[in-house]
């Protein structure tokens, strides 16, 4: 023990000094750097002492290791947030196999860790089966979210007491039953555009059981790494939540319904092509990109900093990024990909930073972006946008819109901005599109 409190002290500075250098891009990768060898020091302390079971140990970190560099390998960056979603539950799961490792002696903290743990786990794979499609509009609007969290809550509360009471495994039993459940009905009611913040709360969840499980252990490391996860997560999903004007319990207590639609598909869309695109811009004194979820799906941001860079540099403009904090499908999507194309990260403004800016710009250039830009965010309360902020375009003196279509966005509605007088629709790939108005500005 005396050694592995220094491993584990190790590990934990590691740990702080990696999340600090992931504030910067420059510092980024090797923050991540720092993170992984903090996570194959933590898995190293578990071979000192050297277990009995260690063959076990080591077949089991092999076939979890094997599986994560696959998927690691696999996985679109478009899919990120299924991932995470995927290795919050997974975290979950394993907390609750801990629990009912040790469910042969009652601790507060073991039940907490076990309700936590499975709640995490069954919703985690409800977002992820949401977010890949498989279980798209569940219709569950008869039922009451906010009878079904208190019923939850007390069942869970009755079974944990009588465990406690009578020590019988059976109440531990449905006890993890009725989170299991738990997890599953608070998960499936929450609209399309919350998706981002209850991934955000499912990753807090599986850090909060972490601690409890690692008080019942008796494992700084589990407590001190579980309180880091569990209250980056918190924050987050708070950033998250104030970005899109939702509130926790607006967020768990409303269905939103995702079908509602409301621009009128009557009404015609002005349509440009790359060559007047590249003629606007070349004109233009100041511009702000607005990038979304079509430029990640593009991979158009090499692009974009090709275009950015000569419109600065041989057109002399301003040119800025805005960048929402939904934008796309995962925390910081944006900027990773900018980042990525080696845009200059003082380029970069987050909404609040640059909203204001819209009115005293020529061109808004959206690309790929539907859903942060929709003014029925603002004005209209059956949308499902409804409280979000957006990034103001419509303010802009011209807004070119590049997307395939009149297409929505993730939200699945419909978005007025594309049939405003001052909006012109530039159809296309993302990538094509702003390669081709590249080729123009060379010219
Ligand atoms: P969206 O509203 O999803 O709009 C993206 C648009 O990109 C689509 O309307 C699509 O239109 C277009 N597009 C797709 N592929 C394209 C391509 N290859 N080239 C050009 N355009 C393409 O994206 P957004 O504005 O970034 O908003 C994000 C949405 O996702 C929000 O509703 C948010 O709540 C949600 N969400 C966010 C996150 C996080 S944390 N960022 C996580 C999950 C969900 P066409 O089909 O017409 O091309």
């Amino acid at each position: 023990m005396n050694h592995l409190i220094y491993i584990y002290l190790l590990c934990i500075c590691a740990i702080i000094i990696a999340i600090r250098f992931m504030a910067s891009p420059q510092t980024a990768a090797l923050g991540a750097k720092i993170s992984i060898f903090a996570m194959l020091l933590a898995i190293a302390s578990d071979f000192v002492p050297v277990p009995q079971n260690v063959i076990y140990l080591a077949s089991a970190i092999f076939f979890g290791a094997a599986v994560g560099i696959l998927l690691g390998l696999k996985i679109k960056i478009t899919s990120l947030p299924q991932m995470v979603a995927l290795l919050n539950g997974l975290g979950g799961a394993a907390v609750v196999c801990i629990a009912i490792g040790d469910a042969h002696i009652f601790s507060s903290a073991l039940v907490l860790g076990s309700v936590v743990g499975t709640v995490t786990f069954s919703g985690s794979v409800v977002a992820f089966c949401k977010l890949q499609g498989f279980l798209s509009k569940p219709d569950f609007r008869f039922l009451n979210p906010i009878i079904l969290n208190v019923l939850f809550l007390c069942l869970t509360a009755y079974f944990a007491f009588m465990f406690y009471r009578h020590f019988d495994i059976v109440y531990f039993w449905a006890l993890i039953f009725s989170s299991l459940l738990w997890g599953i009905f608070l998960v499936f009611p929450v609209g399309g555009a919350d998706m981002p913040i209850i991934i955000s709360i499912l990753n807090a969840f599986s850090g909060w059981n972490s601690v409890a499980i690692g008080f019942a252990q008796q494992n700084i490391l589990l407590i001190t790494v579980g309180s880091i996860i569990g209250l980056g997560g918190i924050i987050l999903a708070q950033i998250m939540i104030r970005a899109t004007n939702s509130s926790l319990l607006k967020l768990f207590t409303s269905h939103k319904d995702l079908s509602s639609s409301s621009a009128n598909h009557l009404q015609t869309a002005k349509s440009i092509n790359t060559r007047d695109a590249a003629f606007i811009l070349k004109n233009a004194d100041k511009i702000i990109i607005v990038p979304g979820f079509g430029m990640a799906a593009a991979s158009a941001q090499h692009a974009l900093k090709n275009m950015s860079d000569l419109l600065r540099n041989k057109f002399s403009a301003d040119v800025k990024y805005a960048i929402h904090p939904v934008a796309g499908r995962m925390p910081g999507h944006m900027n990773v990909l900018l980042a990525e194309a080696n845009v200059d990260y003082d380029q970069v403004f987050e909404l609040e930073d640059i909203n204001r800016e819209f009115s005293e710009t020529d061109v808004a250039y959206v690309i790929g972006a539907n859903d942060i830009t929709n003014p029925e965010a603002l004005s209209n309360p059956a949308s499902p946008l409804y409280g979000m902020s957006i990034l103001d375009v419509s303010k802009a003196k011209t807004v070119i819109f590049i997307k395939r279509s009149l297409g929505s966005g993730y939200s699945g509605v419909d978005n007025p901005l594309f049939f405003a007088p001052n909006t012109f629709m530039l159809y296309g790939d993302a990538k094509k599109v702003t390669e081709e108005i590249d080729k123009f500005l060379e010219q």
